[in-house]
């Protein structure tokens, strides 16, 4: 398959070399406009060179994969509308939920699709990648999406799952979508303000608000008519915490970096539709205060 990706962070890099590994055609596209390949070792994998920026070759390409941040969706691909075939399907895989709504509607004439992962990966300097955690990758239809055909997606959902596995389709991959935000919405913002690893929350000097958040958070599912319960959430909530002890959340490093975080796709998605059904986060919003003053 002839494949694009946009933006090479780590889940970005760690396709691009997924693909090249079993001989897929892998462009990659940046920000910065340049034409000089990349250089790309994944773990102790021989480097390999991946071209980038191609935009001629967006026209044959059989899918086009979004992987930037939600705060970047829009500037990245708007570009690429001018050579990209409207039958190649969009897969677009960020935290946070909203991204993909705010998009042009000239963007809706495409097959469009939503993922979420929990594949891990790092990015030690800017040409390696480290795949630190094996995990699932959900997708399913956006509700903005051009009819596609079933037939089409099955085989594009049997060709992801054997690039990087396992990649699984979702009917109501809201619900999925739902989870990791749920998930992002207590875990990045706090380690992002005590300036912590994800393995800190699990202290009790976190389970109060840790409590009170998931309180509001199952408000707003139930609200939605998203079938995930109180007690899921505790669980996923407190086995990230575990999993990924180590980690710096996103919005973490996007603050000590001096980057735009995601919270208004994560908090602020989940603020707005609270608001949407007369209900209030309180805990949630000022959090969200927090962020914006230290950002
Ligand atoms: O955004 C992140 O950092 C990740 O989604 C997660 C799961 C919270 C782990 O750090």
């Amino acid at each position: 398959m002839k494949i694009g990706i946009v933006g090479l962070g780590a889940i970005g890099s760690l396709w691009a070399a997924k693909c090249h590994q079993i001989h897929h055609d892998v462009i990659g596209f940046t920000r910065s406009k340049t034409l000089a390949p990349l250089v790309i070792q994944l773990d102790q994998f021989q480097p390999f060179t991946l071209t980038i920026n191609d935009y001629q070759a967006l026209q044959d390409c059989q899918l086009l994969l979004v992987t930037v941040k939600s705060t970047q969706v829009t500037e990245a691909i708007e570009p690429l509308h001018a050579f990209l075939n409207s039958s190649t399907p969009i897969v677009f895989l960020h935290n946070g939920m909203g991204a993909v709504d705010a998009l042009d509607s000239k963007w809706h004439q495409y097959p469009l699709l939503l993922a979420t992962t929990t594949q891990a990966a790092f990015k030690p300097t800017q040409g390696q990648v480290n795949h630190t955690g094996l995990g699932q990758t959900f997708i399913g239809p956006s509700p903005l999406s051009s009819p596609f055909k079933k037939s089409d997606i099955n085989d594009l959902i049997i060709a992801l799952n054997t690039i990087l596995p396992s990649v699984e389709w979702r009917n109501d991959i809201h619900t999925a979508l739902w989870n990791k935000l749920a998930i992002n919405s207590v875990i990045n913002p706090l380690t992002a303000i005590h300036q912590c690893r994800n393995g800190k929350l699990a202290n009790d000097q976190f389970k109060k608000q840790i409590s009170i958040l998931i309180k509001e958070i199952s408000q707003v599912l139930n609200a939605e008519n998203i079938a995930i319960s109180h007690q899921s959430v505790v669980d996923n909530v407190y086995r990230v915490i575990e999993s990924t002890a180590q980690n710096f959340s996103s919005m973490h490093q996007d603050i000590a970096h001096h980057r735009t975080t995601e919270i208004d796709f994560i908090t602020g998605y989940l603020i707005r539709t609270a608001q949407k059904h007369g209900l209030n986060t309180p805990h949630h919003q000022a959090l969200m205060e927090k962020i914006k003053a230290i950002s």
